[in-house]
């Protein structure tokens, strides 16, 4: 019998609660019980007709492309983030990948220095830098704050850790939380950040999701020289599926765009190049998907608020979300009353949830934080997104009526949790 020996650093990875507890919602959902699967962070909305249509126009499409991507794409890429965004990255300095998640993984790879993760943040980012042997720290956030991150809270750990490189992730909207850092405190972590000369990777996958009407603010505003971006098609554009994600670099981190170009041309090669071409239509000819962006952030903001209304009434904690399309509810309110129950952690609680009221959500811990934060992350996505984009006139026409025939799995789901809530009054 062989036994095959494995690369430690692999080992060291555990199985992600995130994984299981959507296994076990699919099986559950595949045997015919009712799950409310709020574990869930897709879109649920039909990649718009004219990136399908690029898509299909182009299956002919089978050279290998350049490494960084299609130039036509770069170059609609950097115009895109300059009208969008106000950013100033020329195209030479845009790089294709598939997955954002992909480009992250190979950025952390190539860099020297701890990755430094304010919690919470999304469940990814640890494992990675775990596969390539790198510390991780995680710098608790505050609720009070919205769970955005602090000059002070970073100041700390930048000082701790001394003269080494640090990169820094921040995520702006962020999964888990939704929350959306205001043009002030990025502009004071933008001078923490050349003060200690951090590197960051601001991953904005959700950057067209926000809803506050007010223009997109990044630290690549505050500190252009030392961010790069990360965004894609999975999000906004409903085609995580395609699996096209794009990377920004400022031309002052070159050097580090060289590294990549040798890694992906090592790895991936470059993109597919049919799915290229059907984001060179998503991005360069934007106007006509804005409509449907416009349309879809509306939904996305409806469901958000349905749902944190929904929590405060059951007497959980939870900050609004300005963005993204998840929410952090905690249950701290009734961890006396939790715990007479066995309920002591996070999974403890999500388990529970999923067990006896068919509610599916993932723990705190999956997002650097404690085992013993009772926090969990709820995704507002579980409907059927054609049907909701066909019968979809306005926020403000929606009432009870409408909002459970839309939306039945967020109503009865919340109604689930509220049926938990109470039985803890008791
Ligand atoms: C915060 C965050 N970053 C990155 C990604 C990865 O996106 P992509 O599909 O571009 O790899 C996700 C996907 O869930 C995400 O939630």
């Amino acid at each position: 019998m062989i036994t095959p020996a494995l690369n430690p650093l692999v080992l060291s990875l555990k199985e992600s609660a995130t994984l299981a507890i959507n296994l076990k919602a699919l099986r559950l959902r595949k045997k015919g019980k009712k799950v409310y699967h709020f574990g869930f962070g897709q879109s649920p909305f039909p990649v718009p007709d004219n990136i399908q249509d690029a898509l299909r126009k182009n299956a002919d499409k089978k050279d290998y492309l350049p490494t960084q991507g299609l130039p036509e794409l770069c170059e609609a890429v950097s115009v895109f983030y300059r009208d969008e965004f106000c950013y100033n990255f020329s195209s030479d300095n845009v790089c294709v990948g598939p997955g954002s998640k992909e480009l992250i993984f190979q950025l952390i790879y190539l860099m020297e220095g701890p990755l430094l993760v304010p919690a919470p943040s999304w469940v990814s980012y640890g494992p990675q830098a775990a596969l390539r042997g790198k510390e991780i720290v995680p710098i608790m956030t505050k609720r009070e704050n919205g769970y955005r991150l602090q000059i002070d809270e970073l100041d700390r750990v930048a000082h701790k850790l001394g003269q080494k490189q640090k990169l820094l992730i921040i995520n702006n909207p962020n999964n888990p939380t939704g929350c959306l850092y205001t043009k002030d405190e990025l502009e004071e972590l933008a001078k923490l950040c050349r003060a200690y000369q951090i590197i960051v990777i601001s991953d904005e996958i959700y950057a067209m999701i926000e809803f506050t009407n007010k223009p997109h603010s990044s630290l690549a505003h505050y500190y252009p020289e030392g961010t790069i971006v990360t965004g894609g098609l999975s999000k906004s554009f409903a085609a995580g599926g395609y699996r096209l994600g794009v990377m920004l670099l400022p031309r002052e981190l070159k050097i580090i765009l060289n590294a990549l170009k040798s890694v992906i041309s090592e790895t991936f090669s470059s993109v597919s190049a049919p799915i290229q071409y059907a984001a060179l239509e998503a991005y360069g000819n934007f106007e006509l998907v804005r409509p449907f962006i416009e349309k879809t952030c509306e939904i996305y903001q409806f469901t958000s608020e349905y749902m944190h209304d929904r929590f405060i009434k059951a007497g959980l904690n939870c900050p609004k979300a300005d963005g993204s399309f998840y929410l952090f509810p905690d249950f701290e309110n009734y961890r006396e009353n939790i715990r007479k129950k066995g309920i002591l952690t996070g999974i403890n609680i999500c388990n529970y949830l999923l067990e006896h009221f068919n509610i599916a959500a993932l723990p705190g811990s999956d997002f650097y934080m404690p085992a013993t934060n009772l926090g969990a992350r709820f995704a507002s996505v579980d409907f059927d997104g054609q049907k909701v984009l066909n019968s979809w006139t306005n926020r403000k026409d929606m009432d009870e009526e409408k909002t459970k025939s839309l939306f039945p799995y967020l109503v009865e789901g919340c109604d689930s949790l509220e049926h938990f809530t109470k039985t803890l009054c008791v």
